[in-house]
């Protein structure tokens, strides 16, 4: 049986509207969930608020609402959006369940009686605008952060928690388990910090200045800080101490959060949880911040993306697929809608979409939509130049997604699933079915080739199902399968999209159809999900039209379809790509499309190619033709076709 898995998000502060990077991190708890659900382990998938503390007061008061009426009324703004993004959560806990403040009791008391927790008077500087302590590390030339004031030296009598006591025994903790910790740089930050002595922390707040919290059990004039409360909900949503769940799950434990909270999770947590005698999670998962071209995301510069709006216009799954397609896990990323529309339409229209749709339309016309019985006697024929069948390269797909997936470098695996798809259509492309359909009556290889292509899409439907659900269902709906009849599906697991040939020939397959259709971008569109937006591509003045020519002028431009076979860069020229083309024959062309397209992005691509300009030498490679794509001053967008066609293929 193999082992379950436990995963949690942050539970967020009910001071603000959820955003994208909420949206974020709670999409990525999900994929890793469902991706372990796909491994055949049983998970529980925990999410919730945070409600206590002076920032929900001060939202609370800005509203002119008592703070319960106020953290009832966010709180519900986050537990409702999550299924409008397709969130398997098993758990939403909130910081003011009676269930959990009694838990918090519990552990403080058990803390207290061990002799870990102490009274004692504290003379530190205070800023009276964020009603709190601040190290002289944490303000800047002296001042708040936020406030920009001087704070003011002040003493108050608080409860401390002995956290010093057991920096050693972490220090040593981190170094036996390298990966407690991930990625390593965020390791590397906590044990840096740990270089220096951890000084105690201060636990309680007096309630002559917050009354909003959890009243200690060993002083009722005392409320407990807010992150001691909320750290506890990993514990308390599984009913420890009691219960199946906290036994079953806590083992298995992996939390997710960003960067801005490493310190609380990497240091407090586990020091609480060696105190209380709990055992420490097993990983920390840690990325990096969403930007807004480049900058922060924020309120008051009125840039904060709003997930629902994105879903509105660009549609749930491409925006999940946005999310961990661009963001390397641990690391900072930039978000823009013109970015968003880009990944749209080359990775999901272009790539699957196109690929999908080829595919299903090609066993309709060659074999009425029915999937064909290859002859298991028949191999298929390939030159030893195009030497390659699918079964191997998607076993090899699906050991590069497992690994990347379960060590969190989600972006890694979305790129393997996606040489999957490129390699695929290069397979479409080299087959050339539309040869093998006039060449044999019995169509014994085109039998094999279009079953091949069949069986590969099954296997990408099942490898993007924890990104995309909604995708894969209908991807495996077209396919002719039940996405619904869950017991041993070949789609669901991943022992199952190992099995090569797992479906089942003679099935009749409905209708191809658009799995993304193509955005286009017009200028005066304005973004949808925030207020301000800057780096849209809008075209520079449109230049005025050239001198007229004849019908016979134009017929002298020879345009071909050319679908590329490979792609790379051209050393110290920062903005050409070699392309080598197959255009009916092979050809090599030079395109200056460098700061927009990767190689990788263009393999299996159908381009158009002036194929009979005549050559000329680019940083010494002789390029045979010219590329057809817009160009505005910032951006450069390859033109393509609306449906694949054999290369070579003329244009009038
Ligand atoms: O810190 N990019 O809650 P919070 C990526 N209540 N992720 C982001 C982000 C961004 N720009 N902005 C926010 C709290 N996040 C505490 C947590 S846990 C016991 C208590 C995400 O509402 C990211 O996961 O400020 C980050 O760690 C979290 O929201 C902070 O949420």
């Amino acid at each position: 049986m193999p082992e379950p898995f436990f995963i949690t998000t942050p539970i967020y502060y009910v001071n603000a509207r959820p955003h994208l990077g909420h949206a974020y991190t709670t999409i990525v708890a999900d994929v890793a969930a469902r991706f372990n659900t796909m491994r055949g382990r049983q998970t529980f998938f925990l999410t919730g608020t945070d409600e206590h503390g002076d920032k929900i007061v001060h939202a609370a008061e800005k509203e002119g609402l008592t703070p319960k009426a106020y953290v009832d009324r966010i709180s519900d703004l986050f537990r409702k959006l999550w299924p409008e993004l397709n969130i398997s959560n098993d758990r939403f806990v909130r910081t003011t369940d009676p269930a959990h403040m009694a838990l918090v009791n519990r552990i403080l008391q058990r803390i207290y009686d061990a002799g870990d927790i102490y009274f004692a008077e504290y003379t530190g500087l205070y800023c009276v605008g964020c009603e709190r302590f601040y190290t002289e590390r944490e303000l800047v030339d002296g001042k708040c952060p936020d406030h920009q004031t001087s704070p003011e030296e002040i003493s108050e009598s608080n409860y401390f928690f002995k956290m010093s006591r057991y920096q050693q025994w972490l220090i040593d903790h981190i170094r036996a388990n390298p990966d407690f910790i991930r990625p390593k740089r965020y390791r590397n930050e906590v044990l840096a910090f740990l270089r220096e002595p951890l000084e105690d922390l201060c636990i309680s707040r007096p309630k002559t200045r917050l009354q909003w919290g959890i009243t200690l059990p060993f002083d009722e004039k005392y409320v407990t800080y807010v992150w001691f409360d909320a750290l506890l909900n990993y514990v308390s949503a599984l009913g420890y101490p009691d219960g199946d769940l906290f036994g079953t799950f806590w083992p298995a434990a992996q939390h997710i959060v960003a960067k801005d909270i490493l310190k609380p999770h990497g240091i407090y947590w586990p020091i609480m949880l060696k105190a209380a005698g709990i055992p420490l999670y097993r990983h920390l998962n840690v990325h990096g911040y969403w930007n807004i071209d480049a900058g922060k995301m924020s309120k008051s510069i009125g840039n904060v993306v709003e997930p629902l709006e994105m879903i509105k216009v660009y549609g749930l799954d491409a925006f999940r697929f946005f999310l961990i397609r661009d963001m390397a896990f641990g690391l900072d990323s930039d978000f823009s809608e013109s970015s968003l529309v880009q990944r749209i339409n080359a990775d999901l229209a272009n790539d699957l979409g196109n690929l999908f749709s080829r595919v299903l339309a090609m066993t309709h016309k060659y074999f009425g939509g029915r999937i064909p019985a290859p002859d298991p006697e028949t191999t298929p024929e390939t030159t030893s130049e195009t030497a390659f069948d699918i079964a191997p390269m998607a076993r090899k797909t699906i050991d590069a997604f497992e690994t990347a997936f379960d060590t969190f470098a989600f972006h890694k695996g979305v790129m393997a699933i996606w040489e999957l798809i490129a390699q695929m259509n290069r397979y479409v492309d080299t087959m050339a079915p539309w040869e093998l359909a006039k060449k044999d009556a019995t169509r014994p290889q085109l039998k094999i080739v279009i079953y091949n292509l069949l069986e590969g899409l099954r296997i990408v439907a099942g490898l993007i199902y924890p990104v995309m659900p909604d995708t894969a269902f209908t991807m495996i709906r077209h396919l002719g399968i039940d996405p619904e009849a869950k017991t041993g599906h070949p789609f669901y697991n991943l022992p199952g999209l190992r099995k090569w040939g797992a479906i089942p020939s003679g099935l009749q397959l409905p209708k191809s159809i658009a799995l993304f259709p193509r955005i286009e971008t017009r200028a005066e569109d304005k973004p949808a999900g925030r207020s301000t937006i800057t780096g849209t591509d809008t075209p520079s003045a449109v230049p005025p039209i050239k001198p007229e020519i004849t019908m016979e002028d134009f017929a002298r431009v020879d345009l071909r379809v050319a679908t590329v076979v490979r792609a790379e860069a051209i050393p110290r020229a920062r903005k050409l790509l070699k392309l080598e083309l197959d255009t009916g024959g092979k050809r090599t062309v030079v395109a200056g499309i460098a700061t927009r397209y990767k190689p990788e992005d263009l393999e299996g691509k159908q381009l158009i190619v002036v194929a009979n300009l005549k050559p000329a030498k680019l940083m010494g490679v002789l390029s045979e033709g010219m590329i057809l794509a817009a160009v505005n001053k910032k951006n450069v967008t390859l033109a393509g076709l609306d449906e694949p066609v054999p290369p070579g293929t003329p244009l009038s």
